[in-house]
């Protein structure tokens, strides 16, 4: 499944769209990487950006996305949460570092209402609308709770209020989302942060560069 490139070829670094990159940036440039101006307009349509660094080069994708450019050697390195590594369970990434940024955690939410009448431990089937159904699945299997899925890519707050689903499987950073929603968290699956990530073979091919790039990561989480 490799398409890993030869060594004289740039290294690509994946980075998620949205709120982590204003976190990554600081910690990025802290380990050397300097994006060109480019990168900082979330409105460019241009995906591909160089760095400061000759053999680096950025892509800006969605989340998800990170892991699969990565995982498929399309990316060398890339950042992404272990939210995302918890979904996909891809053999082929490898996530030596835990960067200390996009801190929140994912959780199970239902309405308000509901929350009173409702004791978890008497569940036995749930229908839960989330971005995350094999973290779902998992969760409540191993409980012997039977988590009947449906996949949404954004938006999950709506769902029980417009009768889709029960309950949500979403990430819960300051709350607000859930709150303005009338919803409330009633299990914690997972605390998440960001994860450096980097193709394990990628890793054996070029190993010095590779390596430079997750000692200079380290340092700078180390100096934060
Ligand atoms: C995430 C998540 C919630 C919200 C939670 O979405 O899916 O909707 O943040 O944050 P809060 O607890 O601080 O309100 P995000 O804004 O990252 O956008 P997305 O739905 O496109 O993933």
């Amino acid at each position: 499944m490799e398409v890993a490139p030869a060594a004289n070829e740039p290294l690509i670094m994946a980075l998620p769209k949205g709120r982590i990159l204003g976190e990554a940036l600081p910690l990025l440039a802290r380990a050397g990487l300097v994006p060109e101006p480019a990168f900082a307009d979330e409105d460019a349509r241009q995906l591909r950006f160089a760095t400061n660094i000759a053999h680096l080069t950025l892509i800006r994708v969605r989340s998800f996305d990170v892991a699969t450019f990565v995982a498929f050697g399309a990316a060398q390195l890339g950042i992404a949460g272990n939210d995302v590594l918890m979904e996909f369970n891809y053999a082929e990434l490898y996530a030596p570092l835990d960067l200390g940024i996009g801190r929140c955690r994912l959780a199970v939410a239902e309405p308000e209402a509901m929350v009173k009448d409702d004791d978890p431990s008497r569940w036995s089937h749930v229908r839960v609308a989330t971005k995350y159904p094999e973290i779902t699945r998992r969760h409540f299997a191993a409980r012997g709770v039977q988590a009947e899925c449906v996949k949404l890519n954004g938006a999950l707050e709506l769902a029980p209020s417009l009768g889709l689903c029960g309950r949500i499987v979403d990430l819960v950073s300051s709350g607000a989302t859930l709150r303005a929603n009338g919803l409330v968290e009633v299990e914690r699956i997972a605390e998440v942060s960001s994860r450096l990530v980097v193709n394990r073979t990628a890793l054996k091919t070029r190993p010095a560069e590779i390596a430079g790039w997750i000692e200079r990561l380290r340092a700078a989480v180390d100096g934060a």
